[in-house]
């Protein structure tokens, strides 16, 4: 007897931001396997009784190998339990997806992905601004700031990083963007180029601060790692509802 697993997305943190689908899915499930921020009240919706397995990075505890996950995804499944695999924002973004899709694949077990609202799109939402502008941002680009071994990927396309006509948001980046905006200002962006940290955008604890690239390099200068999930965004933002 084989199992199915369903790759759903939680969106940024509010429960209000889960999709009917994704509510049905953690409604049904037998297990759950969930990251650090995929938990919380969006976990209210799982049914009494089903497994609930953490498998994301705790306090101060390592995060588990993703061939763990993997393997316990694969496990989970080949008891013939449906299997929901919860991962932030929207799953196909930053999230690993395809290594655990891959061993679903390899041990012949179905799957569906179910989408759900990505970070950034809560977060231009909670400073009122769009992601796009239809003469001046016409494009946006999605990057992360860390590479594997935590530091500013060695390979970045700094000519389009650094192009005004788009909107750029950064994930995963508070601790290399002090590096990453010298970069930027070398490739030519002007320092006065709009930013905008987004903290645990969609909780409790969300924070928003506005001002320009140079401002928010100082202001993350020697920031260290931890701290909530946040996102950078620069470009030629529209005129919102930042803190700051
Ligand atoms: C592993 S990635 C997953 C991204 C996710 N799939 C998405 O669509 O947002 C985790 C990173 O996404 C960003 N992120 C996710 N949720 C966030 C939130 N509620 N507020 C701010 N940033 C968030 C942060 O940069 C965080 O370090």
């Amino acid at each position: 007897m084989t199992g199915f697993v369903s790759f759903v997305s939680s969106g940024p943190g509010d429960p209000e931001l889960l999709t009917l689908k994704a509510v049905d899915r953690l409604g049904r499930a037998d297990a759950v396997l969930f990251d650090d921020l995929s938990s919380g009240p969006i976990l209210s919706h799982v049914r009494e009784g089903a497994d609930l397995v953490g498998v994301g990075k705790r306090a101060g505890r390592a995060s588990p190998q993703q061939d763990h996950v993997s393997q316990l995804l694969v496990d989970y499944a080949r008891t013939g339990a449906r299997v929901v695999r919860l991962k932030s924002g929207d799953a196909g973004l930053f999230g690993r997806l395809e290594e655990e899709i891959t061993a679903l694949r390899d041990a012949g077990i179905g799957f569906e992905i179910v989408p759900g609202v990505p970070s950034p799109c809560a977060a231009a939402a909670a400073a009122g601004i769009p992601l796009t502008r239809r003469l001046t941002a016409r494009r946006v680009q999605f990057l992360t700031g860390a590479d594997v071994s935590g530091g500013l990927p060695a390979d970045l396309n700094l000519a389009a990083l650094a192009d005004p006509h788009a909107t750029t948001v950064i994930f995963m980046g508070r601790r290399t963007f002090h590096d990453l905006a010298g970069h930027l200002t070398a490739a030519g962006l002007p320092p006065d180029t709009p930013a905008l940290l987004a903290e645990g955008v969609a909780t409790a604890d969300q924070r928003l601060w506005r001002g320009t690239l140079a401002a928010l390099a100082e202001r993350l200068s020697g920031v260290e790692a931890g701290g909530p999930p946040a996102l950078i965004l620069y470009g030629p933002l529209a005129q919102g509802d930042g803190d700051a």
